[in-house]
């Protein structure tokens, strides 16, 4: 869709910072409120923003250009009039927000998109009183929606395909990560599992099982940069309420079964808004003391109720399970969601803590949800359920992107080669399902005999940064599964009978390094660094680089190397031996290598000799040189050696065929 004017309907803590996205987007902006004292407010909040955002060199234009595009209003009708958009973001009272909608109808024109900003109300109910019920839709944005990538699209059960598809490609435009709900539901992805960890941390002060200072601490002391205490106060006892009561009624009434946030809202206890809370803010942020941090709240408590919400939405076909990962990665701003945290739990303990956690709180909430109960978990999380509704649902314009989203290795063939691409933001980082990724196109591309070299390479500025040290391991065992499973895919990469190269640039570090050596070949641009940053960080190279370093450079250089944590440029690894070629534009030079050697190399010859240098490395010299006659006598046997012969007697290029 060509961008044109959107109406923002209300421009509080959300409508101001929706307007401003527009405006950075090059949209024409009419904001409306009830009153001009809140429309100036909004504008000098955008102007702030804006002009911060321009000082960190974020924004191409001047921030005055970005704000001359917004213009105000107190009228709904002269804000829609000629929008091709509309986004309404006042309160969250589902009456308030149906006779706005109203009044949006009656004045934009029939083709005008109307979107609401609704945090948990469905937009089946909101677009129930319009006349035209296609063209309502969710767009849920994220606080701040300037910083937050996520934008959480939602379906109404009337909302047709092209007003989703619009609303996705404009979303996209502006940069954001746009994830369509393709089922309505109270609280769509994100805030439908949270409404579960509210009422979880909410009867945890009912029963005074541990104080919200302990639960805190505890949640520092883990990474997060709040404790769920903290930022409830953050939030707004109010909202969370709020939120609370219209679940209580619409999802189940076991919501507005806790006590404690009824008693803060009673006392106007509503956070930093009112100065306390969970804690007193009177004097700012909290002082959370980190020596009062308790494990009488497992982490897995937490996780197990937010898989089986999870699973609750991927079983009622609201979402994927991609879909759901990246929500709630990007909505709540954490490394991982429910999906890769229950890859790495068993059904059993999942099941077993819903089950302890349903009996301890009274709440059939927190019951493991039928396909927990069937012990189906991995099949929910994979996308496998048979019945899966979500896996029945409408195809819309969005799913393709969204599955490539989910997928890290992209394989591709062309020719006689294959390409392998590692992608994932932040510099390739390897997780467990980039690990499976790879193992599964190693395992396809196996028998494939149309295959002779294969090229890793990764998407954007660099190879791969390494392990995604973020990943969620709760015992030490975990940890060492975690890296045996990638020292077994990468071995793969050295078994296959194929040619690997890997196309190194950028960072090239720690697991990345580690997949570069496993390879038979490695290229390079001349802006690539790498190491082993491992003991610096309290590790050791565990995906076999501690082992082929040495056997590569031998034992004083790898030493070094490991030992100090020292990155070398491009140019010293190929003067150690690690690098054959420097190449200026790596991504394409070094797949027309991969072509060249595809083109001449006998693939049989190939595979035998890989094999007889890799594995005569392990033996005795007179093994390896044992080895070496029987594979020249199978060659002997080979089609391709009667044709490489007969090709070099009669001055052609040979024609191998792999036999
Ligand atoms: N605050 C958040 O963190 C957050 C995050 C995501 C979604 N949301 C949702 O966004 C919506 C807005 O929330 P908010 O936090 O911006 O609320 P807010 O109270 O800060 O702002 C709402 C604005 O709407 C205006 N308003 C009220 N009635 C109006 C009318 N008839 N016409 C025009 N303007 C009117 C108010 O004057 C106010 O300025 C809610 O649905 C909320 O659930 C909020």
């Amino acid at each position: 869709m060509q961008k044109g004017k959107v109406a923002v309907i209300g421009a509080g803590e959300m409508g101001h910072g929706i307007a401003e996205v527009f405006a950075i987007g090059g949209w024409n902006v009419a904001l409306c409120d009830v009153d001009r004292k809140y429309l100036e407010n909004a504008l000098k909040r955008i102007g702030e923003s804006l002009t911060k955002l321009q000082s960190k060199g974020s924004i191409k234009e001047e921030a005055a250009e970005v704000v001359r595009r917004i213009e105000t209003t107190t009228s709904i009708g002269d804000a829609v009039r000629q929008a091709k958009l509309v986004v309404e973001a006042v309160p969250e009272k589902e009456e308030l927000k149906t006779q706005v909608l109203g009044e949006v109808e009656k004045n934009a024109s029939p083709e005008t998109i109307i979107g609401s900003n609704t945090s948990n109300i469905r937009i089946t109910t909101l677009g129930s009183h319009l006349t035209d019920r296609t063209r309502i839709v969710g767009i849920h944005f994220f606080n701040p929606p300037v910083v937050m990538k996520l934008v959480e699209v939602v379906k109404g059960d009337e909302t047709s395909e092209s007003t989703v598809g619009s609303v996705v490609e404009i979303l996209r435009e502006l940069g954001k990560t746009a994830v369509v709900v393709r089922k309505d539901t109270p609280g769509f992805i994100v805030n439908r599992i949270n409404a579960a960890d509210l009422l979880f941390f909410g009867l945890i002060q009912d029963m005074k099982i541990a104080t919200p200072e302990e639960v805190d601490a505890f949640g520092r002391s883990q990474g997060l940069p709040m404790g769920p205490y903290e930022l409830l106060d953050f939030v707004g006892i109010d909202i969370v309420k709020n939120s609370m009561d219209y679940y209580s009624k619409v999802l189940s009434p076991e919501y507005g079964k806790c006590r404690t946030y009824d008693e803060l809202y009673s006392k106007n206890m509503l956070g930093k808004k009112t100065g306390r809370g969970f804690y007193d803010w009177s004097k700012g942020r909290p002082n959370i003391d980190s020596s009062k941090a308790t494990d009488r709240v497992p982490l897995i408590d937490l996780f197990s109720i937010e898989i089986n919400e999870a699973v609750k939405l991927i079983e009622e076909g609201v979402a994927s399970p991609e879909e759901i990962e990246t929500a709630v990665r990007l909505g709540m701003n954490r490394p991982f969601g429910p999906i890769s945290v229950a890859k790495s739990l068993s059904n059993s303990e999942v099941k077993e803590t819903l089950e302890r956690l349903s009996r301890q709180f009274q709440v059939e909430v927190f019951k493991p949800t039928h396909s927990i109960s069937e012990g189906k978990l991995r099949e929910a999380i994979e996308g496998r359920l048979a019945e899966s509704k979500s896996q029945k649902s409408e195809t819309v314009e969005a799913k393709s992107e969204m599955g490539k989203a989910g997928g890290k290795v992209l394989t591709e063939k062309k020719g006689k080669i294959a390409l392998i691409t590692l992608s994932n933001p932040k510099h390739n980082t390897i997780d467990a399902e980039m690990l499976d990724g790879l193992s599964e196109a190693l395992d396809s591309l196996w028998n494939d005999r149309d295959v002779y070299v294969i090229l890793v390479r990764g998407q954007g500025e660099s190879f791969s940064a390494g392990a995604q040290l973020s990943s969620y391991f709760r015992t030490a065992t975990e940890f060492l599964e975690f890296a045996r499973k990638g020292e077994r895919t990468f071995r793969k990469f050295s078994e296959i009978p194929k040619i690997t190269v890997a196309a190194l640039k950028g960072y090239v570090l720690g697991g990345g390094f580690e997949l570069a050596l496993s390879c038979d070949i490695r290229v390079s641009s001349e802006d690539a660094r790498m190491g082993f940053p491992e003991v610096t960080l309290g590790l050791v190279p565990a995906w076999g680089g501690s082992q082929r370093l040495a056997r590569h450079v031998g034992t004083s250089r790898a030493m070094h190397l490991i030992l100090t944590g020292e990155r070398i440029t491009a140019t010293e690894a190929q003067s150690y031996g690690l690098i054959s070629k420097i190449f200026k534009d790596v991504d394409s030079e070094a797949q027309a290598y991969c072509e060249d050697i595809a083109s001449k190399t006998a693939p049989v010859a190939a595979m035998l000799a890989k094999r007889l240098i890799i594995k005569g490395t392990e033996v005795p010299s007179d093994v390896g040189l044992e080895m070496e006659s029987f594979a020249a006598g199978i060659l002997f046997g080979t089609e391709d050696l009667k044709e490489g012969v007969s090709a070099f007697m009669q001055k052609r290029k040979a024609e191998y065929r792999g036999r």
